[in-house]
């Protein structure tokens, strides 16, 4: 039987990670509309994972005896004024849901859940990859993003990213 407060965290990331595959299917439409394809397809794919995210936190309270709550998802509300606005903003995102993980974590950790705690060492480690991920893009960027060749050819690079599943499976 989940803890009240961890089982309510848990609902509440549901949406968190469907948030956050609108949020990235927002960037990728930015990104799109400035004929960037390559930027457009990094951030179509990160929208896949992030709901991948978001069903594994749903399979994980229905396997626990949890009730899932789907609420509404917030409208993606940034403002975009240079191309690499949407790669800060998405390093922003990620550390905002690694204090979201860290936070879940802390409450499992209160209640002795330690099943709940096995499942979040998955996304404590994830969450590290996507923050390394969205600085290493906004250095990238940074380097060579500002000359139109180097810009393209990041744009080819990141055209090249393809979809891989989760390795975690429930
Ligand atoms: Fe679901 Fe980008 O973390």
């Amino acid at each position: 039987m989940l803890d009240k407060k961890v089982a309510e965290l848990l609902n509440q990331q549901i949406n968190k990670e469907f948030y956050s595959a609108y949020l990235y299917l927002d960037f990728a439409n930015f990104y799109q509309s400035k004929g960037l394809d390559g930027f457009a397809n990094w951030y179509q794919i990160q929208a896949q994972e992030e709901k991948d995210h978001a069903m594994l936190f749903y399979q994980y309270l229905h396997n626990n005896n949890g009730t899932v709550t789907l609420e509404s998802i917030d409208k993606p509300d940034k403002q975009f004024t240079n191309l690499c606005d949407p790669l800060k903003a998405g390093l922003e995102h990620e550390e905002y849901v690694t204090s979201l993980i860290h936070n879940l974590y802390a409450a499992a950790n209160e209640v002795k859940d330690f099943r709940t705690m096995q499942f979040l060492d998955w996304f404590v480690k994830e969450q590290g990859e996507e923050e390394t991920n969205a600085n290493n893009l906004i250095t990238r960027f940074e380097l060579f993003g500002n000359d139109p060749k180097g810009l393209y050819m990041l744009d080819s690079e990141l055209k090249a990213r393809v979809y891989t599943a989760p390795s975690l499976v429930l």
